[in-house]
């Protein structure tokens, strides 16, 4: 199987603060089912953009086939049989290739892209992010549909995802790429024990950094009691000429040996700041919602969905308590997003309406994070004064969700998709609303944040209706689930 090499390869986009890659050195089997992991804006994307010869690195990469990246604009020739095979195998319906795209839910859309990626010969996929608009049975379908093939990189969140289909994973961290023959699970648990012992030798260097500063604050009390002394002594007449050479003799001599001790404290003080190590860790963000007077701010009984006349979901019968959160559950394509868009008033342009008993309370303060990011354009900060949002804060969140002074002032083309994700949430927590619709907010977030948005939500008393795929999420913050079918 052709290998590719990748040799003192560093990149770093324009502008940006750091490398994303410095001097990496990795050789890569494509025949391995390998899982690409890393938090949100390591570099995944943009080792898929070096891979195909996309942007303009120092170092050598050599040895890539064909590629094809999911999800893509325009299919691979392939032959319509095996497109159809690949979809059954999949367990989708075949007929969804003849669709216009357009009327695809997402997770119909991410199988037809798989289908035709894998249905073509010759050609090495490159499956960036495929489980984030499948459902719980689509993304097992999935799993085990990719189990079954052969040669390709896929990055994922999803650890369980990625332990069924994978063999093989790449890491990219802080300080560098890690390659290991094994599931990401094996990773993460290796890690975490490493991280451990790391915060615990953290723990240690930063109490023998408490000493050392004790011991300089010290040192510098004495040398100004010296300098003090010294100018103290003061007396008058000729007698005492060598009393006072003798005295400033004494505080020079004890000036160097303070001046000393300081260099070698600070020198010990620089030795332990370059042995902490910089851990991955989150910062905590606050939601505060409002309370609206009606305690039942909405309540759908007997209710269809349409789009543009036609059927979608029906019977749907919810009540929404003020400080309750609902997991809106149901498959792909069963009108959960379209029946989020309808209560948060974004209906109009997609031919959404309603029949049933509709109560949305008067002046329902609503804030909504849309599923997909599409919707984001242009610089974050005019983003922002679009929205109305408060822009010290929107800033103050982003940091904490680890964005840099300089990624504040980008144009959000120039995002990952996580960061993406971000800025929509953000936007959210500026709002003090009376009902949060969120709808999938974890896609493309990473491990480390998710577990952070579940705290975020668990812990806060602000009403909700959500849509998430992530069983672990839904289950922590959910007070209620309400399932949508036709
Ligand atoms: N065109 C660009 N110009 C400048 N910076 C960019 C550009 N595209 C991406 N970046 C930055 O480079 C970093 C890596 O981006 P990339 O999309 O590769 O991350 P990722 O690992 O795929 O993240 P995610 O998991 O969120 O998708 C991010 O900090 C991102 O903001
Ligand atoms: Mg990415």
């Amino acid at each position: 199987m052709p290998m590719i090499t990748i040799k003192d390869l560093t990149f770093g986009y324009d502008g940006s603060e750091n490398n994303l890659f410095n001097n990496v050195n990795v050789t890569i089997d494509t025949s391995w089912k390998l899982a690409l992991a890393g938090r949100n804006g390591r570099g995944k994307t943009t080792f898929f953009k070096l891979l195909k010869g996309e942007l303009q690195y120092a170092g050598s990469i050599t040895g890539v086939p064909p590629t094809v990246e999911f999800p893509m604009e325009e299919f691979p020739d392939s032959e319509e049989w095996r497109v159809r095979k690949e979809l059954n195998l999949m367990g989708a319906d075949p007929d969804i290739m003849w669709r216009p795209m357009e009327t695809l839910s997402g997770g119909e859309r991410t199988k037809l892209m798989l289908a035709n990626l894998f249905a073509s010969d010759g050609i090495y996929p490159l499956i960036d992010e495929p489980t984030n608009h499948l459902d719980r049975l689509g993304r097992a379908k999935v799993a085990e549909y990719l189990s079954q093939k052969e040669g390709f990189i896929m990055i994922s969140h999803d650890r369980d995802f990625l332990d069924h289909c994978t063999d093989h994973t790449l890491v990219i961290t802080r300080s560098g790429i890690e390659l290991v023959n094994a599931t990401f699970s094996t990773w993460w648990d290796n890690n975490e024990t490493r991280m451990q012992s790391e915060q615990a030798r953290n723990a240690q260097l930063k109490k023998e950094m408490g000493s050392i500063e004790a011991a300089m604050k010290k040192n510098a009390q004495w040398s100004k009691k010296a300098e003090g002394d010294k100018s103290r002594n003061n007396p008058k007449g000729a007698e005492d000429h060598f009393r006072r050479a003798f005295e400033a003799k004494k505080a020079s001599k004890l000036m160097s040996l303070s001046k000393n001790l300081e260099n070698r404290n600070e020198r010990k003080l620089e030795e332990k700041q370059s042995l902490l190590k910089d851990l991955e860790r989150e910062q905590t963000l606050k939601i505060t919602g409002s309370e609206h007077h009606d305690r039942k701010p909405i309540i759908l009984k007997d209710l269809s969905v349409l789009r543009y006349g036609e059927r979608i979901a029906e019977n749907i019968n919810l009540t929404l308590e003020r400080g309750k959160k609902i997991s809106l559950q149901g498959p792909n394509g069963c009108g959960k997003s379209t029946l989020i868009k309808y209560l948060a008033g974004v209906a109009e342009e997609e031919g959404i309406t309603v029949e049933g008993d509709v109560h949305i309370a008067k002046d329902l303060k609503i804030s909504y994070v849309g599923q997909d990011t599409s919707s984001l354009k242009g610089s974050l900060y005019d983003i922002c004064a679009d929205r109305g949002a408060d822009k010290t804060q929107f800033s103050t969140i982003l940091v904490k969700m680890g964005f840099t002074g300089e990624m504040l002032y980008r144009e959000v083309d120039a995002l990952s998709l996580g960061q993406k994700k971000f800025v929509m949430l953000a936007l959210s927590l500026c709002e003090q609303a009376d009902v949060y619709l969120w709808d999938e907010p974890l896609n493309y977030i990473d491990v480390y944040m998710r577990k952070e948005i579940e705290r975020l939500v668990k812990e806060s008393e602000v009403t909700m209706l959500f849509v998430e795929h992530d069983r672990a999420f839904a289950e922590a913050v959910a007070d209620e689930e309400c399932e949508i079918n036709l």
